[in-house]
């Protein structure tokens, strides 16, 4: 399998390095890596710019505070970084005004064969280049980052969990939270999980866990994730 390709547009590119190790450097993102499941390559905006200053921003027309990301960075970085490779990337724009990130989402991108990630700055992006390019807008939640790198690595990881082989156990993506059980129509929260000791604290796990009938022991994890759904996240169960 070739690995899915990640580019990444930024001014911070550091943000992506592996090596030194910095977030994506550790756990199953860099396994991933290692084992050709995925590669992925962070391109500074600022090598894209036409200016002696390399300006990737200024003042906004109309005033107000902030600055804004001007189009000709943008444009240029996006179809040189593009023509790199002649796979098609699908282009995503990080910003508060996307769609939101949820699982069903991820599991979209996760079977594309190359992502392409503009991570915006400052008050965001001027609207020109972006009705141009025509990204997929992606939130990452309704709060506000400094920047998109932020949402960019949440993607990549979430995104990259999935690859098949990412996982040490190929079930365990299927049972987390939000995935979609077969026989399922809807996206449930994960079961409570424990390990040894059987007691803590006084603490005993829960006694079928330790039945070895494993029919049972499924029914009860079932029954613990619509139980926590209906009390945690309700919303859940009303797509
Ligand atoms: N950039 C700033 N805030 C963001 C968010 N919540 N999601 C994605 N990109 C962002």
């Amino acid at each position: 399998m070739t690995p899915l390709r990640i580019d990444i547009l930024t001014t911070f590119p550091e943000v992506f390095s592996a090596d030194p190790p910095a977030f994506l450097g550790a756990s199953i993102p860099a396994r991933a890596r290692r084992a050709g499941l995925v590669e992925w390559r962070a391109f500074n905006l600022r090598d894209h710019t036409r200016d002696k200053h390399q300006k990737t921003d200024d003042r906004p027309f109309g005033g107000g505070p902030g600055m804004v990301m001007t189009c000709q960075p943008v444009w240029e970085a996006v179809h040189a970084v593009e023509a790199i490779d002649p796979r098609p990337a699908t282009r995503i724009l990080l910003t508060p005004q996307g769609r939101p990130l949820r699982q069903g989402l991820v599991e979209e991108l996760a079977i594309k064969p190359r992502l392409l990630l503009i991570a915006g700055h400052y008050e965001g992006i001027d609207e020109r280049v972006v009705e141009r390019l025509k990204p997929q807008e992606v939130s990452i939640g309704d709060y506000v980052l400094s920047g998109g790198e932020a949402a960019a690595l949440v993607l990549m990881d979430a995104v990259i969990r999935l690859l098949p082989g990412a996982l040490g156990h190929e079930g365990s993506a299927s049972e987390d939270s939000f995935s979609m059980l077969p026989g399922e129509s809807i996206r449930l929260l994960d079961c409570p999980h424990y390990t040894k000791p059987r007691e803590w604290m006084g603490m005993a796990v829960p006694g079928v866990l330790l039945s070895g009938d494993h029919g049972e022991i499924a029914r009860w994890r079932l029954d613990q994730r619509r139980a926590r759904t209906r009390e945690r996240r309700p919303d859940l169960l009303n797509p």
